[in-house]
């Protein structure tokens, strides 16, 4: 038999994709062909869709393909797949039949540098699909390249698929456009059901900091977006960007420290040894964290901004400035000196970020408490430029 193998993220899938599959499946004669959904790392990145997602979606778009089967391998295991490794198990699973792979062009011209090329090459035939056709004596010339030095089998076909690619189809549907001319109909179905790619959503965000957070927090996180507001519209920042990483900055702070750390071992965010000695900072890493997977939000000036607002950085932001002094200074701070601080925030912000990090390395070298670096070459940084 001849067996193609046809990989990719399909997040989503779509007619490029579905107009690819079947003529790889024609042009090379196929028995059978697998459709393979890659594995992603262990945490979703914002606006993609689940491994059961792209699964469900790959079975739906595929099914009208003859021979087409969706095989869950490469999900199953979880990560990055390298090509050859995928083909090592295909070859075990059919040992005395012929494997085909699908490239596009760029694949293509680019296959002498994969991992184990010429493994890959005594493992199966490669197919590719020239594009657009102006392309075509690029393709034949990499082929031939690929026969001569590794003895491959490689076959260009002409083909005209359409022009579409899985960001158009995101971007679209966070735009609200309609994207039934993009993917196939059982896919855009499967979509508007599950409420996939749906962008960030402030009102839902608020919900769910309500949910998470208990009143005290609640109110501290309003007080912080109206400041941060405030500061953005006298400072020449973007207000809503202020407003939303105001907000959410201490999402995940109802965690206790020893939760903050199973978040991090959990969802992969590294942490080093100052991050384990003071957890109280970690609540800003798990709190991006939290806002880009499971808010969807993807502005990464906002998410620096939620990132940055304990441990402060030495190149900080206007946004991430306006975050971090926001958080000492909101309404609900009532700490002796706290109008003092407003006061130099309204008078510059830089003085009232220094003010307020001296207070802070003041406090810590008084309690014997360790610094976070960042927060040191902040402080460099600050009085360096000053
Ligand atoms: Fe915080
Ligand atoms: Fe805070």
């Amino acid at each position: 038999m001849r067996i193609g193998f046809f990989g990719g993220t399909f997040d989503p899938p779509h007619n490029g994709h579905l107009s690819a599959l079947s003529a790889f499946t024609a042009e090379c004669s196929l028995d059978r062909v697998l459709v393979m959904p890659t594995g992603t790392p262990p945490h979703k990145a914002a606006g993609k869709a689940s491994d059961t997602d792209r699964l469900e979606m790959a079975r739906l778009a595929f099914e009208s393909v003859k021979n087409a089967e969706i095989c869950d391998y490469e999900v199953k295991k979880g990560g990055k797949s390298y090509s050859v490794e995928t083909l090592e198990w295909l070859k075990t699973q059919f040992p005395n039949d012929e494997i085909v792979l699908y490239t596009g062009s760029d694949m293509l011209l680019s296959f002498h540098k994969w991992y184990k090329v010429e493994r890959i090459l005594q493992l199966c035939e490669v197919s590719s699909f020239s594009r657009t056709g102006s392309d075509r004596n690029e393709l034949e010339k990499q082929a031939l390249f690929l026969r001569e030095t590794y003895g491959a089998k490689v076959t260009v076909h002409d083909f005209s698929p359409q022009i579409v690619s899985s960001t158009d189809v995101r971007n679209a549907i966070a735009n609200g456009d309609d994207i039934s001319d993009l993917v196939p109909k059982k896919v855009e179905e499967y979509i508007k059901n599950n409420a996939l790619y749906a962008p960030f959503d402030l009102k839902k965000a608020e919900e769910i900091l309500r949910s998470r957070v208990n009143e005290k927090r609640y109110a501290h996180c309003l007080g912080v977006a109206k400041t941060a507001v405030y500061l953005a519209e006298k400072y020449g920042a973007d207000p809503k960007k202020a407003e939303i990483a105001g907000l959410l900055h201490d999402i995940t702070k109802n965690l206790s420290n020893s939760e903050q750390i199973a978040y991090c071992r959990e969802n992969g965010i590294p942490l080093d040894d100052n991050e384990l000695l003071a957890p109280q900072v970690i609540h800003a890493k798990t709190a991006e964290f939290f806002v880009r997977t499971e808010l969807a939000l993807s502005d990464e000036e906002i998410l620096s901004a939620i990132r940055y607002h304990t441990t402060g950085r030495a190149e900080m932001t206007l946004l991430d400035k306006i975050i971090y002094v926001s958080d000492f200074i909101e309404p609900t701070r009532d700490y002796s000196d706290v109008d003092h601080y407003r006061a130099l925030a309204d008078e510059n912000l830089d003085t009232a970020l220094l003010e307020g990090l001296k207070w802070i390395i003041c406090n810590a070298v008084t309690n014997n408490k360790p610094m976070h670096p960042a927060a040191i070459e902040m402080f460099n940084n600050l009085v360096n430029n000053k």
